[in-house]
């Protein structure tokens, strides 16, 4: 990587990614049952059954890691804290070893001059919410705001930027329409419930926060670059859907308090009623969006089903261990677009980039950094207001379905004994965040 600091704007932030179920160890320290658990349990649903229960074990190894990442020269940490381990029932009783943790954590990487950037939630559902509906349920906006609050007035005082939810497509959609994450569930209602109900309680969780005098608030959605598989008409129309439901619905609720048509197509008669006087809530004024980026995908339409009516074509060229498609135009592209159709002046962060290889050493990772921070010069030069950019992954660690195969770190994680050993991802970026 021949990069250097003066080769990005002025302030510019560098960082690297992780959350909290996927390297902490959720069996350690008194954290409650979450929805992972019992679906990593069930059988089908993740490879060789595996969970985060120990995971990078993390918890016990917190100065370590953060010695890592000041190693590193990363500007900020983006982490998250676990739902259920502050709040074990998700509500009420809060875990008080759990917060401490967070609080030390917070403590650890100010100390090693490293900004920390919060999310509160990364996908572990507390098991006692799930229980009752989670994300389905009307009252989740209320949940979310009694946890926001908890968390915020503990670290409020100390973070550099909070974000509420981590990818509100893979709550809502992936989760609940595809069943590809926890809860598992395939059910129209469902999506159109939970993709609301994330949003409105994104929108609950920043009013809390600004009560509560925080700033550099954001939002960190994950976005697709989708291409029509042909130019015949359908296929277009298919990839309008496509993008609507991955990327649109969210900007489009979060920046213009309204829903893409082509959505409202499929989700209006499932959502919950009253749902159009929710957007003063869910537009509450942010101060940067984050976007995290992997791949693009082909779509097609697919005349057999009923709406959505698209189906994915095949990846093309160099693929990552994901199976992803290797496209850094559409990082290019989707910061350009989001910035002139939604967001203007709003600083963007792309808050998760990066590729799953087993490689090691990685040059094919230092190649796919390289070619996306390429492309993110590419949106800088026409204009669109990138103010920082974070690795997804700091350490291989808990891959959700794919269970821990998929190794995203720049720190190799030997799972057996959990040593930590830096790549060449690691050292060619240190090299020149260090400098
Ligand atoms: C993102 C998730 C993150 C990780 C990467 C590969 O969608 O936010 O937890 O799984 O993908």
């Amino acid at each position: 990587m021949n990069f250097t600091r003066a080769d990005f704007p002025d302030g510019f932030r560098f960082g690297v990614a992780t959350s909290a179920y996927q390297i902490e160890g959720h069996q350690f320290g008194g954290a409650g049952p979450t929805h992972w658990d019992s679906f990593a349990a069930t059988p089908g649903n993740v490879v060789r059954f595996e969970d985060g229960a120990r995971a990078c074990d993390h918890y016990h190894r917190l100065d370590e890691d953060l010695d890592l990442i000041q190693g590193l020269g990363a500007d900020v940490y983006r982490f998250s804290t676990s739902w259920a381990r502050v709040m074990p029932e998700g509500t009420g009783a809060v875990n008080g070893e759990g917060l401490d943790f967070y609080d030390r954590l917070v403590d650890g990487l100010l100390e090693r001059g490293v900004s920390p950037a919060l999310t509160l939630y990364h996908w572990e559902l507390p098991q006692a919410l799930a229980d009752r509906g989670g994300w389905r349920n009307a009252d989740m906006p209320h949940w979310f705001a009694e946890y926001t609050e908890v968390v915020a007035r503990r670290l409020g005082d100390r973070l550099w930027s909070l974000a509420p939810i981590n990818e509100p497509w893979c709550v809502g959609w992936l989760s609940h329409f595809d069943g590809h994450h926890a809860p598992g569930l395939r059910d129209i209602r469902a999506t159109a419930r939970a993709m609301h109900h994330v949003l409105l309680s994104h929108g609950r969780a920043i009013q809390v926060c600004k009560g509560l005098g925080m700033q550099n608030l954001g939002a960190v959605c994950n976005f697709e670059w989708a291409t029509a598989a042909s130019d015949a008409p359908e296929d277009m129309a298919a990839t309008a859907r496509y993008d609507a439901i991955y990327n649109r619905f969210f900007l489009g609720g979060l920046f213009k308090g309204e829903y893409p048509a082509e959505v409202l197509e499929g989700l209006a008669p499932y959502l919950p009623a009253g749902w159009q006087d929710d957007f003063a809530t869910i537009q509450s004024p942010l101060d940067w969006l984050g976007v995290n980026f992997y791949t693009r995908k082909r779509i097609a339409h697919r005349a057999d089903a009923p709406w959505p009516a698209y189906q994915e074509r095949p990846p093309q060229g160099p693929l990552t261990d994901m199976g992803w498609e290797i496209y850094p135009d559409a990082l290019h592209q989707f910061l350009t677009r989001a910035a002139r159709e939604y967001t203007g002046d709003l600083p963007i962060y792309v808050t998760e980039n990066g590729m799953a290889s087993a490689t090691t050493p990685d040059p094919d990772r230092i190649a796919y950094l390289d070619e996306h921070l390429r492309a993110v010069q590419a949106a800088v030069a026409d204009g669109a207001p990138v103010a920082g950019y974070f690795v997804w992954s700091l350490m291989d660690n808990y891959e959700w379905a794919l269970g821990y195969e998929k190794r995203f770190g720049l720190v190799h994680v030997d799972f057996e004994t959990l040593a930590r050993t830096p790549k060449a991802s690691y050292h060619a970026l240190a090299d020149w965040w260090r400098s």
